[in-house]
């Protein structure tokens, strides 16, 4: 089978399925029309996504590089109308079509965009957690760092995903050259010894190639 192939059996499945809705197929196009770039998640793990809130009845959500918003559209419904988002997006021309597809969507009133470097914002979080699930999701360079604040910022229970753990396999041998392959492999071997993490990592193929994500726990 071919890239093109899984992208094909993704599309059937999303058709299958009624995945994508007229609010999120808006979001991706107005990111795409703004010339951001579409690394947005697949329909298909973007209800993923939700179906994890649900399951484990998260009602504050903290997402680490928001883009125009689709990932966030998807979380933002399955916390419920008294659940939160808060999504941290370093560029401003994101922030705002984020904004604008989240008003489409109709859960701007429970999601906050911040806007800077998620670095730089996480510390200023601590009143809004616990967070009961964290999806990291932006700069793969910092990831060790992004799932160190997701601990601090969560308790016993919280899930954390982090997208973009295989990019094409680069992660197996991460080349001098490459500091996000070698940052996401860091990050997968602290996880490995965490004390508190309980920790998956899971290999995808589809609408965005061969890829996967690391989904953990904190004990
Ligand atoms: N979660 C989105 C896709 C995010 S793409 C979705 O699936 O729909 C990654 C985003 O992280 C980009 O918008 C990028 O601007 C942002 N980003 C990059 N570096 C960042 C940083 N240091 N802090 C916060 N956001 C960052
Ligand atoms: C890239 C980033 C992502 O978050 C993603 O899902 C796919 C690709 C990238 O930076 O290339
Ligand atoms: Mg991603």
């Amino acid at each position: 089978m071919t890239e093109s192939d899984w992208a094909s059996v993704d599309r059937l499945f999303t058709d299958l399925l009624h995945t994508e809705d007229d609010d999120l197929r808006a979001a991706r196009e107005a990111g795409a029309a703004a010339g951001m770039p579409t690394i947005e998640v697949s329909p298909q793990q973007a209800k993923l996504l939700a179906l994890w809130v649900r399951a484990t009845k998260a009602r504050r959500v903290l997402e680490i590089g928001t883009l125009a918003g689709y990932s966030t559209i998807a979380l933002a419904r399955a916390v419920g109308a008294d659940g939160s988002v808060t999504t941290l997006e370093y560029q401003p021309k994101h922030a705002e079509v984020a904004r604008a597809n989240l008003e489409r969507a109709g859960v701007a009133d429970r999601v906050e965009v911040i806007v800077g470097a998620a670095l730089d914002n996480l510390p200023t979080l601590t009143d809004r957690g616990p967070f009961d699930l964290v999806f990291i999701d932006a700069d793969k360079e910092n990831n060790v760092s992004y799932v160190e604040w997701a601990i601090r910022l969560g308790a016993p229970g919280t899930v954390i995903i982090v997208d973009n753990i295989v990019r094409s396999g680069r992660v197996l041998h991460p080349a001098d050259g490459d500091p996000q392959a070698r940052a996401v492999h860091d990050m997968l071997a602290m996880m490995g010894t965490h004390p508190r993490l309980d920790t998956a990592a899971i290999q995808t193929v589809g609408a965005k190639g061969w890829d996967g994500f690391a989904v953990a726990i904190i004990d």
